[in-house]
C-alpha cells in the first residue's frame, strides 16, 4: 500500500522506518518530512501539518492508501476527522478524542471521574482565583497551561514567589499562547518518571515496552522542562508488578472512560507515569508517539506495524 505520514521530526523518521520494513508498504509520502525522511520516502516540504486542504489534495494526488498523522496539532485541530470526511484510511485519534491530550483540565476531570490514579488537581480560568488558592497551597507545586505547547507549559514552582510569577507568565503575560487561557494547579509528586506507548482501537489497549526520558535542561536537572531531550527503552523501574498495576487501574480505564464519554479513542495513547510512593500515578496523556519515545521504542517492535496500525484503524 501506499502511505502518507503527516509530521516531520525524529518520530516521524522512526515511524518512516518502521513502514519501511513492512511486507505491506510499497511507497511512502511525508508531509512535511525532513532531511532524514527524504532518503526513504518522497517528501513535500511545502506542506505544513496545518494546512489540512493541502494534505488531502496532496494525498488525492497520490493516490494513498492510508495516513498516518503524528503530531499533537494537527490532531488536536481535527486533522483526522477532516482526512476521514475525504475518505482516507486514516491512523489517529479524532478531534473528540485528541481532547486527552490537547485539554489537561479535560484528562485530569476524566481521572477523577473514572478514579485513574493521578495528583491532586484545582482548575482555573482566572488568574485572581488561582493566587487565591496559591496563598495557601504547600510547596513546591506544578502550574501547567490547559492547552498545547509544545510540552513546556509545565511550571514547577518551589516557593510562593515563584508560583506567583508562574501564574503571570502563565496566564496573563500568556507566554504560552491561548493555551493559558485555564490553567491546572497540582499537587508536585516525586519519583521515577516513565512513559508507556500504547496501540488503541477504540475499546481494546495493548502497550509497547516501556521508555524513560531526560526532561530538564541544564546539568543536574536545574533547568525548566523540555519535551524531551533524549530516551531509552526499556526503563529499568518498569517492573512486572508495576505493569500489572497500569493494566488494570490505569490503561484499560482510561479507555474505558474514553468509550463511556462518547469518545471512542483510536491511535497512540501516551502514559506519562510517575512511580509514587503510593504507587504509579498519570502525570500526562498524550494522544500520539512521543518523541523521542518513538525513536527507542519503534525499533524494538517486533510486529508489522501497518498490521497493528490497521487493525486500530
Ligand atoms: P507534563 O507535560 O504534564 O507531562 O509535564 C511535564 C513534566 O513536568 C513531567 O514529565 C514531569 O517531569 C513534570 N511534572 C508534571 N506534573 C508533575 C507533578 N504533578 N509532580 C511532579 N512533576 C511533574
Ligand atoms: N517526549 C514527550 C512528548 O512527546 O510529548
Amino acid at each position: 500500500m501506499k502511505v502518507l505520514i503527516v509530521g516531520g521530526g525524529g518520530r516521524e523518521h522512526a515511524i518512516a522506518v518502521s513502514m519501511k520494513k513492512s511486507r505491506r508498504v510499497e511507497q511512502i509520502y511525508c508531509v512535511p518530512g525532513n532531511a532524514g525522511i527524504a532518503g526513504i520516502a518522497e517528501c513535500n516540504p511545502s506542506i505544513g501539518v496545518m494546512e489540512f486542504d493541502k494534505i488531502i489534495s496532496y494525498a488525492r494526488e497520490k493516490a494513498v492508501d492510508l495516513v498516518f498523522v503524528a503530531p499533537d496539532d494537527p490532531l488536536v485541530g481535527g486533522l483526522v476527522d477532516a482526512l476521514q470526511a475525504a475518505g482516507f484510511r486514516t491512523f489517529g485519534p479524532d478531534q473528540k478524542a485528541a481532547v486527552l491530550e490537547g485539554s489537561k483540565a479535560f484528562s485530569k476531570d476524566l481521572m477523577k471521574k473514572y478514579h485513574i490514579p493521578t495528583a491532586a488537581y484545582e482548575t482555573f480560568d482566572a488568574s485572581e482565583e488561582a493566587l487565591r488558592y496559591l496563598e495557601t497551597a504547600r510547596m513546591p507545586i506544578v502550574l501547567k497551561a490547559d492547552g498545547l505547547a509544545l510540552g513546556k507549559g509545565v511550571l514547577i514552582c518551589n516557593t510562593l514567589e515563584e508560583a506567583r510569577a508562574g501564574v503571570k507568565e502563565i496566564m496573563e503575560d500568556k507566554h504560552f499562547g491561548s493555551a493559558g487561557n485555564r490553567m491546572v494547579v497540582e499537587e508536585f509528586m516525586t519519583g521515577r518518571e516513565v512513559s508507556v506507548l500504547s496501540f488503541v482501537d477504540g475499546r481494546t489497549i495493548k502497550p509497547m515496552t516501556s521508555a524513560q526520558d531526560h526532561k530538564r535542561a541544564k546539568d543536574g536537572d536545574q533547568g525548566l522542562n523540555t519535551g524531551g531531550m533524549g530516551n531509552f527503552s526499556p526503563s529499568p523501574f518498569y517492573t512486572e508488578e508495576v505493569d500489572a498495576f497500569c493494566k488494570k487501574y490505569i490503561y484499560q480505564p482510561t479507555v474505558d472512560a474514553m468509550a463511556a464519554e462518547g469518545r471512542p479513542f483510536k491511535g497512540v495513547i501516551f502514559f506519562g507515569l510517575m512511580l509514587t510512593p503510593e504507587g504509579p500515578k498519570v502525570l500526562e496523556y498524550n494522544a500520539r508517539f512521543g518523541d523521542p519515545e518513538a525513536q527507542v521504542v519503534l525499533c524494538r517492535m517486533k510486529n508489522d506495524i501497518m498490521d497493528v496500525v490497521d487493525a486500530c484503524i
